[in-house]
């Protein structure tokens, strides 16, 4: 199939391909760009000068839907231009039946839609628009998700590598189990020889993905497999660190906190979405543990270290979050002291069960509180920042920086943003650098 693109296009075809949302997204991206590549198409970040364009979208909140119809609808003058111009949309959007009708019925620029387990079929997809079929759709459930093919990585020195794919989890607010189905975890063995060989050649960070890593595994039986994942990763001889995202706080074992102690290639930071510190709200997302819970693990980890890193993500303005209930969030931050937290005003999402609950939050008491939010976690920041004053980092350069001259940037073990005089020689590479100053989004140094 790919060889017979090949004849058709030669070798002089470029395709754009923009991945939206989370990072299993890119992920899928990367992999659409290798089926790409095998197929002989180049690459280009100019949509202007594509053949072919593809875009891998994101479901999870309103306003990610609308950008890509507006871009969707923005192409529609390149393809005037260049009727042979082939777009197709893949991702999160495409397994929705209602978004995959309105793409076929009111955007006729689009040739085909390929929902997130049919990546495979993008070489049928693609030879039949080559070959003057209308319209392609293929959102089927093929279980060829792990090992797709060769991937086109973003990045020569940091690698995503899913270990597993769906959720099972169903919070009330989350499109996400409707659009990636149920998991499904990679074999151990598998996924030990894909780091690997990325650490053979060259790559300094491993991110391991899945929409709640604790349970990788459980659908072969196994119990704390991930924790057992880990040690197996850590083991593999190189100079690199392993991340993680993302863990639910219903299954952060002891034994995975443990884990990230005793394993030196484990980053020492851990991002542990809370959502909310109400444990009424947290009830009615369907999150399976109570705020109380969730500090015991916080408390777990900083009686082994006081000054561990913690990351959240939140959503403000859940149906009927009341002033007590975001009260209740406040609080927690305040408490856990977090080093940064991602917070999203929650969208409604049709299908899931929180788009049926009342809400009588009016969205400017939202906006109000998305914005109080931030300016304490603002203030949280740049204090606790401050302990890293007069320590070593050791930093995994991504950068030169874009905010100062002659700086480059990156993100310490406990991924802080570190700036400190450089060039771009130092790009992936990992420096130690002795911290001199900190703001409320990053800390600054001198390389030793
Ligand atoms: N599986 C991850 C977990 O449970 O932590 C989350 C993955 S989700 C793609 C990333 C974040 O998007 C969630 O943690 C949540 O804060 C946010 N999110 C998901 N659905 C949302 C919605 N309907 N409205 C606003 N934010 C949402
Ligand atoms: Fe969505 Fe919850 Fe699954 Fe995360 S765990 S992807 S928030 S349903
Ligand atoms: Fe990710 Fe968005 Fe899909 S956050 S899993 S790309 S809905």
């Amino acid at each position: 199939m790919l060889d017979r693109i090949k004849n058709i296009i030669g070798d002089s075809k470029y395709a754009y391909v923009r991945s939206f949302g989370c990072q299993l997204n890119i992920s899928d991206g990367e992999k659409i760009k290798g089926l790409l590549k095998n197929a002989g198409y180049n690459f280009t970040d100019d949509e202007t000068k594509a053949d072919l364009i593809i875009l891998n979208t994101c479901a999870v909140r309103e306003n990610a839907e609308d950008r890509v119809f507006g871009i969707v609808g923005s192409m529609k003058k390149l393809k005037e231009i260049k009727p042979s111009l082939i777009i197709g949309i893949s991702g999160c959007m495409t397994a929705q039946e209602h978004i995959a009708e309105k793409i076929k019925k009111s955007y006729p620029q689009v040739d085909f839609v390929v929902g997130t387990s049919a990546i495979s079929s993008i070489p049928k997809l693609l030879l039949d628009c080559l070959n003057g079929r209308k319209f392609g759709v293929d959102i089927a459930e093929y279980d060829d998700f792990s090992e797709v093919t060769e991937q086109v990585r973003e990045s020569k020195f940091k690698a995503s590598v899913p270990i597993m794919f769906g959720c099972n989890n169903f919070c009330t607010y989350c499109i996400v189990p409707y659009v990636r189905g149920r998991e499904r975890s990679r074999r151990q063995e598998d996924i030990i020889a894909e780091v690997e060989s990325l650490v053979q050649n060259g790559y300094r960070e491993i991110m391991l993905l899945g929409q709640n890593v604790n349970s990788y595994g459980n659908d072969f039986g196994e119990i704390n497999a991930f924790p057992a994942l880990l040690r197996e990763l850590n083991k593999i001889e190189g100079d690199f660190i392993i991340r993680f995202m993302s863990s639910h706080p219903k299954d952060a074992s002891r034994e995975l906190i443990d884990t990230i102690f005793e394993c030196g290639k484990v980053a020492k930071h851990l991002h542990l979405p809370l959502q909310s510190g109400s444990s009424d709200v947290l009830n009615r997302m369907n999150r399976r543990y109570t705020a109380e819970k969730y500090l015991e693990i916080v408390d777990y980890i900083r009686n082994k270290d006081p000054e561990f890193s913690l990351t959240t993500d939140l959503i403000v303005g859940f149906p009927n979050e009341s002033d007590d209930d975001f009260q209740a969030t406040l609080d927690i931050i305040k408490r856990v002291k977090y080093d940064n937290i991602y917070s999203f005003i929650y969208s409604k999402r049709s299908g899931t069960k929180a788009a049926e609950m009342s809400d009588f939050t009016s969205d400017e008491v939202k906006s109000q509180r998305m914005r109080k939010l931030l300016e304490v976690q603002r203030e949280i920041s740049s204090e606790n920042y401050r302990r890293f004053i007069g320590k070593k980092m050791r930093v995994l350069v991504d950068d030169v920086s874009k905010k100062r001259e002659g700086f480059v940037t990156g993100k310490s073990n406990e991924f802080i943003i570190v700036e400190f005089e450089g060039d771009k020689s130092l790009i992936g590479q990992f420096v130690d650098v002795k911290i001199t100053d900190a703001m409320n989004w990053a800390v600054v140094g001198r390389k030793i």
